[in-house]
């Protein structure tokens, strides 16, 4: 028999008060911030999986730009097998979701604060099924371009982590306006571009990739 999902009173979790942004030099890598490194997100050489999850293992799931952590938690919890990693790098919302995680005892879910900017050098090759990015980079103006998470560069960082034939889901709640999104996005065609007005609509796979956006 199934077991039930669980359900969880967030009125135990106040939710603090949280700035859009944080300073904008945390959006660069370590090495190029010019900002004290004490409230920098530390950067990661080895991954500790062990104390991350309850079954010691390595994500096989990524949140990348895990905010609040709703769709982090609400996935540990409707696949309790699947561990799935959070990165996020407003620390205060990394707290918060992982006060909601320890408090509700989910041993398969946790958040780390963390730049993306650093790249994903720690998480080994091939071996995420599947990466969200859900409604990200709120970086319009072409001047903070260099903010936004998904970018050429970035592409094939998250490539080499996904598994073969794995997706990266990527959520928009704008309109489809790819510009909007990533600069990659306007080099390709929009009919490529499968930013998608909700999550889980279409999404865009490793070969998709590889064959049109990985020079
Ligand atoms: C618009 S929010 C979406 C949050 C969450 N995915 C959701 O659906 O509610 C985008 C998130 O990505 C995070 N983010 C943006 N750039 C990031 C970066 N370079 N490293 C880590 N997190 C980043 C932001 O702090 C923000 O919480």
């Amino acid at each position: 028999m199934l077991e039930e999902k669980k359900t969880i009173d967030f009125r135990k979790y106040p939710i603090p008060r949280v700035r859009h942004h944080v300073n904008p030099q945390v959006y660069l890598p370590a090495t190029q911030a010019q900002v004290d490194l004490s409230w920098y997100p530390p950067t990661i050489e080895t991954p500790t999986w062990k104390t991350w999850f309850a079954n010691g293992l390595p994500a096989s799931v990524l949140d990348i730009g895990s905010g609040r952590g709703g769709f982090l938690i609400d996935h540990a919890l409707t696949y309790p097998d699947v561990n799935i990693l959070g990165l996020e790098v407003r620390g205060i919302l990394v707290d918060w979701t992982n006060d909601v995680i320890d408090g509700e005892r989910i041993g398969n879910a946790r958040a780390v604060w963390y730049s993306l900017a650093n790249g994903l050098a720690w998480i080994a090759d091939e071996s995420i099924t599947y990466a969200t990015y859900l409604f990200p980079d709120p970086w319009p103006k072409a001047r903070h371009a260099k903010r936004r998470f998904v970018n050429r560069a970035m592409l094939p960082v998250v490539a080499r982590v996904l598994r073969a034939g794995a997706e990266w889901r990527i959520g928009s709640g704008r309109s489809p306006r790819p510009s909007r999104v990533s600069p990659a996005a306007t080099t390709s065609t929009r009919q490529s571009w499968p930013c998608c007005g909700s999550i889980g609509l279409p999404s865009w796979c490793r070969t998709w990739v590889a064959q049109n956006v990985v020079s």
